[in-house]
Order: C-alpha cells, then sequence, then structure tokens
C-alpha cells in the first residue's frame, strides 16, 4: 500500500513504467477499494510461459528463418494474423491453427504468436500443452470444483493456445473436455492458436463437432504442413 501512495505523489511522466494504469504495482486504487489491474493477467500469464520451460528469446518471428517454401508461407500466416489480431479478434474467424509435419515450426511460430500477444498487446495467452494438460485435467475428474475451475480457465482465457492437440491416445473424455472448451469458444468468440500433427481431415475424423469449429474459427488463418521429412526443419541440409 505505501509503494501505491508512492508512486502516486511521485509520477506525473509515464514512461518509466511497463503499466502507466497502476505503475507496476498491479493494484489499481478506488478510493479504499483494491482491485487487479488488468496488466496482472498478462503477468500472470508470462509466468506460466515460464513455469512450463518455455525460453521466450528462443521462439521470436525474427529468428524463425524462412528457409524453405513451407516455412516462408507459415511465417507469412502467422505474421498477418498477427498485424490483424486487434481487429479481428472479436470476429467468428478470430483463430489461427499450424497442422501437420513434426519438427516443421508450428510450436515455434504459436508460442512467438503468443509471446507477441502477451508482450505487445498486453493480452493474456493461456498455454494449454495438449498433452500434460488434459492428463491432468482428467486424473481431478473426480473434483468436479476443480474440473470446472479448469475447464472455466481455459473457456474464458482471453487468448488459448493449444500445443500439439491430439497429441497421444485420446479418449472419449478428450472429447468430452475438448468439446466443452472448443464449442465454448466458438460460440462466445474467443480467439485460440493452434497447433497439431493432424490435419484438418483429421480433426474432422476425430470429433466432426470439434473439428468443423476449429476449421471456421481458423480457416483464414491456416497452414497444413504436408508430412514430408523435407519439411523438418531439424534435418534440413
Ligand atoms: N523456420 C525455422 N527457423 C528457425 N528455427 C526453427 C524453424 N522451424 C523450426 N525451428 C526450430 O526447430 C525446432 C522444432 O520446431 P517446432 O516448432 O517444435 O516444430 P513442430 O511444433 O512443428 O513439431 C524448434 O527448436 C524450433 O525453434
Ligand atoms: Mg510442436
Ligand atoms: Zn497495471
Amino acid at each position: 500500500m505505501k509503494r501505491i501512495q508512492e508512486n502516486r505523489q511521485t509520477t506525473s511522466e509515464t514512461s518509466q513504467y511497463e503499466c502507466d494504469k497502476c505503475k507496476d504495482t498491479g493494484w489499481l486504487v478506488d478510493g479504499n477499494i483494491f482491485k487487479r489491474c488488468e496488466c496482472f493477467a498478462v503477468k500472470e500469464a508470462l509466468m506460466m510461459f515460464e513455469n512450463s520451460g518455455i525460453k521466450d528469446e528462443n521462439y521470436t518471428f525474427s529468428n524463425f528463418q524462412e528457409w524453405n517454401e513451407t516455412s516462408k508461407s507459415m511465417k507469412i500466416t502467422a505474421t498477418q494474423y498477427y498485424q490483424n489480431f486487434t481487429k479481428i479478434m472479436n470476429d467468428r474467424q478470430n483463430s489461427i491453427a499450424l497442422l501437420g509435419q513434426v519438427g516443421s515450426g508450428k510450436t515455434h511460430l504459436t508460442l512467438a504468436l503468443g509471446l507477441n500477444i502477451m508482450k505487445s498487446k498486453k493480452l493474456p495467452v493461456v498455454y494449454f500443452s495438449y498433452r500434460d494438460t488434459i492428463t491432468s485435467i482428467k486424473q481431478n475428474m473426480t473434483d468436479e470444483e476443480y474440473y470446472r475451475r479448469q475447464l472455466d480457465r481455459f473457456q474464458n482465457a482471453k487468448v488459448l493456445l493449444i500445443d500439439d492437440m491430439l497429441k497421444g491416445k485420446t479418449s472419449d473424455s478428450d472429447k468430452n473436455i475438448m468439446f466443452e472448451i472448443i464449442n465454448y469458444r466458438y460460440i462466445n468468440r474467443k480467439p485460440i492458436i493452434v497447433s497439431s500433427e493432424y490435419g484438418i481431415e483429421d480433426l474432422l475424423n476425430f470429433d466432426e463437432a470439434i473439428g468443423s469449429r476449429i476449421y471456421e474459427m481458423c480457416k483464414d488463418y491456416m497452414v497444413e504442413v504436408q508430412n514430408n521429412t523435407s519439411n523438418n526443419y531439424r534435418l534440413r541440409s
């Protein structure tokens, strides 16, 4: 509380703060009522990325090389999505999917998008590492309250980044959980950033209700990388 008062007195210019609204305290004061500043959610989300072992300096647009036609088109799609993001984020077609070949840079670009949306657009992005997250949700499904809270986090995230969708063995529980999340975000027009080794046909085959919603949300920004080792960055010559 002391810090807030000090900040209030000492600053008329704002450039020294990352967040001018709360002057980096994370709190807004209205009389004697304290409320979390919106920048706090972004800080928290960035911390979650860090805790998931994501080194943000590795995942930038600028260190994504255009080393073949596929990587060029992936980078163009991701960049265009980023440039249009603020304009389209409340539309039905407000999402992006990078699909197909392992090692083609799907995770790299989706993380670059997530990190830039947080750092520059100041919007929190929730990271959903498919295999780990779905396993943890399933392990705790009998705890109704915990389950609802988890779902709520992924349903209501400003932006949801689903990495490696459908990785691993999938079951009916996976379908139910993913339908609850995707359908909610579809209805409420909340963007998803998806990477998956599966193509759109495979997603439709997994579950048509889920696949078709993902398709509709992502159709303006979708790349399906051909399954071919010539598209694997790790194997480039
Ligand atoms: N075009 C690229 N330029 C630079 N690094 C890349 C590129 N494509 C992939 N990488 C790197 O190769 C590795 C594999 O990429 P990743 O994004 O994990 O692939 P995917 O998610 O498609 O399997 C990562 O370390 C990533 O940073
Ligand atoms: Mg990946
Ligand atoms: Zn703030």
